[in-house]
């Protein structure tokens, strides 16, 4: 039992970690991580950390992107503020310059035939650029890293894809996705439940579904992508059922379709499909990368039912809190915006936060699997093997399962396999009859 305790608070300790020297380091090492948007990078240095690594991203004059440590091997100073040369990144200050494989190329200061230049390797990284998106590969094995796992929703040509980043974060990043493996507190922090609906949405609202959240209960599922979670509402018509599902694809994505329960079919903001990833900068920083398939149809704006009032745990209408004279926290007026109140809630455990003197319960099935998941990838990873793999199609593609919506009883299927999705115009929403909305 106590070597059951300490290796629990040793895991516990570790999987936080991103550095190099970390095992949870080591293991993120082995997957693909965003770096910047491929619209970053144009005719200046862009200067990123990385799991704790300083780095500069560049896009030399053949269009190529390269990933290279940040000091100059020279005097230490910063290539951020380097100049984008024919040949790469050449360090302002002596004129010292690096290709995409870290290679030093010029030494203009040196006499002809200086063994020097020779002498010298810079920190470098493969890189990719797709969908958009920069990509790295810190593993080991730099001249062979593992093919990129397209995500789905970047390769999607049937809608208008939103690209955004620089929400930055001063805490853990698991702070973040493990919010996402914890579908119980949108009823409870974000109270998702039918509550005022704008006149527009109320046709295609189905306000039978029983939001009742307590003791609902959730399923969670590895998969071949990562994770997911599960919640079934049952409806008036006891053939009909609504079903919600988040999900984790590894390293750090994360997807959703939509929160409101019983609410908002496939054409609303909340039902677009959206997710995101993170960049991880350090221990207790990283970066928001947001992707939005906007379909045709689809709410441009955000939409989260508005009330008046405030309670939490209890079934009520809900909106814009108006800040407080006698309000001195850090952020006041928090509640009633979904984006905020998750990041309230994340920020304030603790830049990284004293997990052993947690508490969980039979509702927290899906952090826990979440780190059983890092855990035993650690593990793997510290006995020289792969971490788990992300499994992509003959195309290279990830799914990733996002279903919202009603199913029949009988379709239902708890299981790793992702329902069915909104690809090639299929539709991916019922409405209350269970028929496919823009099928
Ligand atoms: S410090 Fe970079 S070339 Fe001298
Ligand atoms: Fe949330």
């Amino acid at each position: 039992m106590e070597t059951n305790d300490s290796a629990r608070s040793e895991f516990l300790r570790e999987f936080p970690k991103t550095g190099p020297d970390t095992r949870a380091g080591k293991m993120l090492r082995h997957y693909w991580h965003p770096v910047c948007l491929s619209r970053d990078l144009n005719d200046l240095p862009y200067g990123v950390r990385m799991l704790g690594e300083d780095l500069v991203a560049f896009r030399g004059l053949d269009g190529i992107v390269g990933l290279v440590g940040m000091r100059c091997p020279h005097r230490c100073t910063s290539l951020e503020y380097g100049q984008i040369r024919e040949q790469g990144l050449q360090c302002s200050y002596h004129g010292w310059t690096f290709d995409h494989r870290g290679h030093c190329v010029a030494m203009p200061l040196e006499r002809a035939g200086s063994r020097a230049m020779g002498q010298i390797s810079h920190l470098w990284y493969p890189v990719e650029e797709w969908g958009g998106v920069v990509w790295c590969y810190m593993g080991a094995d730099k001249h062979n890293p593992p093919p990129l796992p397209k995500i789905d929703i970047l390769t999607r040509t049937d809608g208008e894809i939103i690209l955004d980043r620089g929400d930055f974060r001063n805490y853990n990043y698991l702070n973040f996705l493990e919010n996402f493996a914890d579908i119980g507190h949108s009823y409870v922090l974000h109270m998702l439940v039918p509550g005022t609906v704008p006149d527009d949405m109320r046709p295609y609202c189905n306000f039978t579904v029983n939001t009742d959240w307590r003791q609902l209960g959730f399923h969670v599922i590895e998969t071949h992508f990562g994770m997911k979670s599960v919640v079934i509402h049952g409806t008036s018509d006891p053939e009909l059922k609504y079903v919600n599902t988040w999900s984790i694809a590894l390293p750090t994505h994360w997807r959703f379709g939509g929160i409101t329960a019983g609410l908002a079919p496939d054409f609303t903001a909340d039902r677009r499909e959206s997710g995101g990833m993170l960049r991880i900068i350090d221990d207790t920083h990283f970066e928001i990368f947001r992707y939005t398939l906007l379909r045709s149809g689809n709410f441009r704006g955000s939409y989260f039912p508005q009330g008046s009032n405030v309670k939490r745990g209890v079934v009520v209408d809900r909106g814009t809190v108006v800040k407080k004279d006698y309000d001195y926290r850090k952020y006041p007026a928090w509640e009633g915006r979904p984006p905020l109140e998750d990041l309230v809630m994340q920020e304030m455990q603790g830049a990284i936060p004293p997990r052993e003197t947690e508490h969980l319960v039979s509702t927290d099935v899906g952090v826990a699997l979440l780190r059983r998941i890092w855990r035993k990838s650690m593990d793997d990873v510290a006995k020289g093997k792969a971490p788990k793999a992300v499994i992509t199609d003959s195309e290279g593609v990830v799914e990733v399962d996002t279903f919202k919506g009603f199913a029949k009883a009988g379709e239902i299927e708890i299981g790793p396999k992702n329902m069915p999705s909104s690809k090639g115009n299929q539709g991916l929403i019922r409405d209350e009859q269970g028929r496919l909305v823009f099928a």
